[in-house]
């Protein structure tokens, strides 16, 4: 698969096959594409905390709506942003940085054959504090990442929307 076949193939996935173990070479790979994004001034302000242990993963769903998908996935990864890694240099670029590190994960994964879903942590405090109870970090929670094997095929979307385009 190349890279513009995975970006048109992609869809949040939230359903997984059951049981399935995901070899730490997988998370590396994944984990390295998602350091290889570009952050402002080359800061990386970001950590990555893979979970797979059950009771936490179902920690989170209880603690955060719309994440029931982790209850059959095989992980999630918690992608934390690390605001004092800009200090002085490129201050509240972090989301931004944090994003384009989340897009690589979900591409990566998706060419290792792995389905993820996408799940906002940040800005909504309720969410932060719910991952907080189960993930210690300096940084702030922005998003987890729920990964597995797809028991679901959504379609392809495909959607241009020429209003949105403005060529000046
Ligand atoms: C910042 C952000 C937060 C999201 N949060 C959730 C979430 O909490 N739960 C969920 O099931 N999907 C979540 N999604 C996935 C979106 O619902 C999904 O990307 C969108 O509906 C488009 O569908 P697609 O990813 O299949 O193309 C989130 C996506 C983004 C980018």
């Amino acid at each position: 698969m190349n890279i513009s076949e995975a970006i048109r193939a992609r869809r949040s996935i939230r359903r997984y096959k059951p049981g399935v173990e995901i070899p730490r070479e997988d998370f590396q790979k994944i984990l390295e594409a998602a350091m290889m994004a570009p952050s402002a001034c080359n800061s990386r302000p970001w950590e990555f905390v893979v979970v797979t242990d059950r009771q936490i993963l179902e920690g989170i769903t209880k603690g955060m709506t719309y994440t029931q998908m982790l209850k059959t996935a095989s992980a999630a990864i918690i992608v934390c942003g690390l605001p004092q890694a800009q200090a002085g240099i490129s201050e509240g670029f972090w989301p931004q940085d944090c994003g384009a590190a989340i897009e690589n994960i979900l591409l990566q994964a998706l060419d290792l054959g792995y389905g993820t879903c996408w799940c906002g942590v940040y800005p909504r405090e309720s969410n932060i504090a719910a991952v907080r109870q189960y993930v210690e970090t300096e940084g702030v929670p922005l998003a987890v990442i729920a990964i597995g094997v797809p028991d679901e095929s959504p379609a392809p979307r495909g959607h241009y929307e020429e209003s949105k385009v403005r060529f000046l």
